[in-house]
């Protein structure tokens, strides 16, 4: 994993107040933070993770992590790259992998990289090399020409969806290393949508077919 600066989780409006009741009437169970039980737990978390110690959600999603995994070009630090990682999150993809600069903007992504598995490449051939190890296709995502629009690509059960930047898009190296390209149709006058956007439609995708 890269590593990732201490920052706080912020602090939401949902969630919820101190387990009722002194220490000695809290639940014993290893997953659970002494300190979360003590003040509340108002972190970015679904209900069934409350006062789960960060290590214990990690754990319990690396059980149920879908294998598809998401890569993204990250030459500019595209502000694109923390909601990326943030919706890899959301529909649980086995890892984020970044390629190019090793420091990427992680606003976006609300803390979530600390319950995701994100891996860095230095450039495309390594992340190439490694996915060919792994037996993962690269599929692009970009509207580019000869690119097969969505409902009718093929996903499969096991690959890495590739996605580019705001201003270039996918590199020629990129385009090069996947073995199919698959682009989202639109239909007003913009020439794309935004990265973040485009990984959401095609995460859901994989998860409307497989998950
Ligand atoms: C803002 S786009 C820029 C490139 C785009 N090819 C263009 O001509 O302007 C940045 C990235 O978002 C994704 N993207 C945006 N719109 C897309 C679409 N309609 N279909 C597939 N991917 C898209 C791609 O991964 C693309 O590399």
């Amino acid at each position: 994993m890269l590593d990732v600066p201490d920052e706080t989780e912020p602090e939401l409006p949902h969630g919820v107040g101190p387990w009722p009741g002194g220490a000695s009437e809290w639940p014993d169970d290893p997953r659970l933070d002494r300190d979360l039980l003590a003040h509340g737990d108002r972190r970015n978390v679904v209900d069934r993770y409350r006062y789960w110690r960060m290590e214990a959600i990690v754990a319990d999603l690396d059980q149920r992590r879908h294998p598809f995994h998401v890569a993204i070009e990250n030459w500019q630090h595209d502000l694109n790259i923390g909601s990326i990682v943030r919706s890899a999150n959301a529909f649980l993809a086995a890892e984020v992998h970044i390629i190019g600069r090793r420091r990427w903007n992680k606003r976006g992504a609300m803390v979530t990289d600390r319950y995701q598995h994100v891996r860095h490449h230095d450039d495309i051939a390594a992340f190439a090399t490694w996915a060919s190890g792994e037996g993962l296709p690269i599929l692009a995502i970009d509207n580019v020409e000869g690119s097969q629009p969505l409902p009718a690509a093929d996903l499969p059960r096991q690959c890495v969806l590739l996605f580019g930047q705001e201003g270039p898009g996918l590199s020629a190296e990129a385009l090069a290393a996947a073995s199919g390209t698959i682009e989202i149709a639109q239909y007003g006058s913009t020439r794309s949508i935004n990265a973040a956007a485009a990984a959401a439609v095609v995460m859901y995708e994989w998860c409307r077919r497989w998950a």
